[in-house]
C-alpha cells in the first residue's frame, strides 16, 4: 500500500472577464431588442415582456462580482448572446486539451515532475467537448504521457471524484501518479439570454497532481481519505438532445440542451447533503472542528457556503479558514474548489487538517481529507 498525497496543482484561467455591470448593460439590450421585436404578441398578452436583470439581485444572490470567459464578444453583443468559439480542424487540439494542458503544465512544475512521472490522465468535467475519443487521450498525448486516460463526468463534483479514483489506484499500487484535470468550458453551456441563470458561470481549467507521498520533492497533502455520494435528482440538467426528434412544447431553441436549474430546490435539498457527508467523513476520520484549519468548498453561491462552513466549524468561518474565489470566477462547476484549495492553501503548515468538497448535479457530493507536510 501506498500514501497518496497532492503534490502540485495548477490553474488555467482565461484573459478576459465581464464584470456584472457589463453584464448587465448586454443582457437589458437584448431584453429591449426582444421586447421591441415581440410588441404586438406582448401588447396582446399573448407573450410575457422579459425583464430586465440587475448587478444588486446577482451580487446579492451569489456573492458573484465577475467572471473569465473564453469568448467574451458574442457573449456581450445582444444581437448574438453566447460564446462565439472557433469550429477547430479535428488535428487541432480542442479547447478542452487546451485549457486543461496549460493547468496540467502548471501542476506539474510546481510539483517538480514531468510527464514522464504520469502513469494516468483523468479529464473530469461537467461538459464533455465531443463524447470520443476521450478528452483525456487527447491532453494524454499532449502531454507525451504513457500509460492511460480516461474522461470521466459526475458534474461539479467531478475533481473529488476523479481525486478519489485516482487516489485509490495509487494506494493499490497500480499507477504512480495521476493528474486529475478539470476544464470548464461553462459559457458555452449557460443560456446567457436567461436572467434566472446569466450571471452563475465562468470558464477555468484547473489540474491536480496526485502521486506516492514518498515520491514527493517537496511540500505535499497527504490524502488521507476520500468519500464520494451520490442521490438522483432532475433538479440540475441539461439534455444533450441528438435522441431528441422533436422539440418539448414551449421550449425554444437548444435551451433543453442548456444549463436548467430549480435554484431554490438546489438550495433547500443540497445544503443538509453536503453539510450531513461532512459531518460524516470528519466523525469517520476523528477529525474535530477546532482540527479542522481550512476547508475548499465548492464555489456555487456564496450564502450556501457561508452556510456550510457555519454549520462544518459550528461558528461563523473567518474568511481565511473558508476563502471563497466565487466573486472573481463565478461558479466554474468541477473547477471551483480546486481554485480554492490552489490559491489558499501554501501557507498551511506541518501536520495542519483541511478538506476540499465539491457538490452539485446529480446530485453528487465528494470530500477529501487533507494533511500538510513539509
Ligand atoms: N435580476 C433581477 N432579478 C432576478 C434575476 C436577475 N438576474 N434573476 C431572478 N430574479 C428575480 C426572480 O424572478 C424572483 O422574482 P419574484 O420573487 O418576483 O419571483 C426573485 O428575483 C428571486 O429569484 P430566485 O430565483 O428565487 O432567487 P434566489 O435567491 O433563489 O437565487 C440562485 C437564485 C440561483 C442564485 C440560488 O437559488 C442558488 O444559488 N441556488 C443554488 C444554485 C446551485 O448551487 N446550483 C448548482 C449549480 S452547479
Amino acid at each position: 500500500m501506498h500514501t497518496p498525497a497532492i503534490t502540485g496543482t495548477g490553474v488555467f484561467t482565461p484573459e478576459n472577464t465581464i464584470s456584472n455591470a457589463e453584464l448587465v448593460a448586454a443582457f437589458n439590450a437584448y431584453v429591449d431588442l426582444y421586447n421591441a421585436d415581440h410588441a404586438a404578441d406582448i401588447a396582446a398578452g399573448r407573450l410575457a415582456a422579459k425583464e430586465y436583470s440587475s448587478e444588486e439581485f446577482i451580487l446579492k444572490a451569489s456573492g458573484i462580482q465577475q467572471r473569465y470567459v473564453i469568448d467574451k464578444s458574442g457573449i456581450l453583443d445582444p444581437h448574438v448572446m453566447h460564446p462565439l468559439l472557433e469550429q477547430r480542424a479535428d488535428e487541432a487540439p480542442s479547447l478542452m486539451a487546451e485549457m486543461g494542458l496549460d493547468a496540467a503544465r502548471k501542476a506539474l512544475a510546481e510539483a517538480g515532475k514531468t510527464a514522464t512521472d504520469v502513469d494516468l490522465v483523468i479529464c473530469a468535467a461537467s461538459n464533455m467537448e465531443r463524447a470520443y475519443p476521450a478528452v483525456a487521450i487527447e491532453i494524454q498525448e499532449l502531454l507525451g504521457v504513457q500509460g492511460f486516460a480516461f474522461d470521466m463526468n459526475v458534474a461539479c463534483s467531478s475533481a473529488t471524484f476523479g481525486i478519489q479514483a485516482a487516489a485509490d489506484m495509487i494506494r493499490s499500487g497500480s499507477i504512480r501518479g495521476a493528474l486529475v484535470i478539470n476544464p470548464e468550458i461553462c459559457s458555452a453551456h449557460l443560456e446567457w439570454r436567461d436572467r434566472d441563470c446569466h450571471f452563475i458561470f465562468g470558464d477555468v481549467a484547473t489540474a491536480t497532481f496526485i502521486e506516492r507521498a514518498k515520491a514527493a520533492s517537496g511540500a505535499f497533502f497527504e490524502v488521507k481519505s476520500t468519500r464520494c455520494a451520490t442521490v438522483f435528482s432532475n433538479n440540475i440538467r441539461n439534455n444533450n438532445g441528438y435522441l431528441r426528434r422533436s422539440r418539448p412544447a414551449g421550449m425554444a431553441d437548444r435551451r433543453d440542451m442548456q444549463f436548467m436549474q430549480n435554484g431554490r430546490k438546489v438550495f433547500k435539498e443540497v445544503l443538509p447533503m453536503v453539510s450531513d457527508h461532512i459531518a460524516a467523513h470528519m466523525a469517520a476520520e476523528g477529525v474535530a472542528a477546532d482540527d479542522l484549519k481550512r476547508l475548499w468548498l465548492h464555489q456555487a453561491n456564496k450564502t450556501m457556503n457561508d452556510f456550510i462552513g457555519r454549520k462544518v466549524l459550528s461558528r461563523t468561518p473567518k474568511a481565511h479558514e473558508q476563502p471563497n474565489i466565487l466573486q472573481d470566477y463565478a461558479n466554474t462547476s468541477s473547477a471551483g474548489s480546486i481554485i480554492a484549495f490552489s490559491k489558499y492553501s501554501s501557507d498551511l503548515t506541518e501536520g495542519d487538517t483541511g478538506l476540499i468538497c465539491s457538490f452539485g448535479a446529480g446530485y453528487s457530493v465528494g470530500s477529501v481529507v487533507l494533511q500538510r507536510h513539509g
